[in-house]
């Protein structure tokens, strides 16, 4: 099949596009710096020529919650309508695990809305609510670090492994619509303290982590409200497996990978 990934240059982007080409797809790379946007609409409908299904693994900018819904609305629109005008017959939404029971976070408003459009929009679809990446810890500690200290919220998540989702989105989208897919997790809970904790451990970053409640990530958070549901698709990837590659990466990279997000969602 040809398959378009808009956002085929991010985290989960650049998984998926390796994860179709190794299934014997033909991969069309949609991002700006690639020199199509869905902001503008250009590029779009010469990119989804010949496309049989779009996977839109984008990302927004961290704005406030206006922009967030502004931006991720006019993608999401402007690559529907240029699906539809190119006959694509699938088209796959990567969303997050519990964005509506969540108050008062403006990248789950935008996610929110990409499902409204998506799901009301005119090409068969399929949404996959996802849970945090094993490298989701980590990263949003780093958007606070100053001076050697970090915050971050006292979460209870249960990641999955970025490469396990960029497999089962390569397989949705292969297949047939269907809708609203099941929650997709990885196989434990976590506390996403200790998950940063230990990431930057690993990769030798040293950073103290303070525990904090933020605008972003509040107490409408805690519990059981980011675990997956009834029925969801357990991947199989621990986060300890995950860890254990990052040990290796970090050998190469003192970074690390996983934290040159081209955005973040604050
Ligand atoms: N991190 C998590 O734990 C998690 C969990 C569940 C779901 N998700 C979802 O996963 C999705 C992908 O996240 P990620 O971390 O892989 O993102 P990322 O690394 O920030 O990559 C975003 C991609 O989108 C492209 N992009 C952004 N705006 C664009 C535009 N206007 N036109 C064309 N391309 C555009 C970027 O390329 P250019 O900059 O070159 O345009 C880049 O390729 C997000 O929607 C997020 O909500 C994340």
């Amino acid at each position: 099949m040809r398959i378009a990934v808009a956002g085929a240059t991010g985290n989960i982007g650049a998984l998926t596009v390796t994860a179709l080409e190794r299934d014997g797809h033909t991969v069309v790379r949609i991002s700006r710096s690639l020199g199509v946007d869905l902001s503008t609409g250009d590029g779009l409908d010469h990119a989804l020529a010949g496309v049989d299904a779009v996977i839109d693994v984008t990302n927004g900018p961290a704005t406030g919650h206006a922009e967030t819904v502004a931006y991720f609305g006019t993608a999401t629109r402007n690559l529907l309508a240029a699906g539809e005008r190119a006959g694509v017959r699938h088209h796959v939404l990567l969303s997050i695990v519990g964005i509506d029971r969540v108050e008062g976070n403006a990248h789950y408003a935008g996610k929110r809305e990409q499902e409204r459009l998506v799901a009301a929009g005119p090409l068969p679809w399929t949404i996959v609510p996802a849970t945090q990446f094993h490298d989701f810890a980590a990263m949003v500690a780093g958007w606070t670090e100053r001076d050697g200290v970090a915050t971050i919220a006292p979460l209870l998540v249960q990641p999955i492994a970025p490469q396990d989702v960029a497999d089962i989105l390569a397989e949705i989208a292969a297949g047939e619509p269907q809708g609203r897919y099941a929650d997709v997790a990885g196989p434990e809970p976590q506390d996403l303290v200790d998950m940063a904790r230990r990431t930057n451990e690993t990769r030798g970053h040293t950073v103290k982590l303070v525990p904090t409640w933020s605008a972003i990530f509040g107490p409408t958070m805690a519990g059981t409200v980011l675990l997956p549901g009834e029925g969801a698709r357990i991947a199989p990837t621990t986060f300890d497996e995950w860890l254990a590659g990052q040990r290796q990466d970090h050998t190469s990279d003192p970074a690390g990978p996983g934290r040159t997000n081209s955005f973040d969602f604050r």
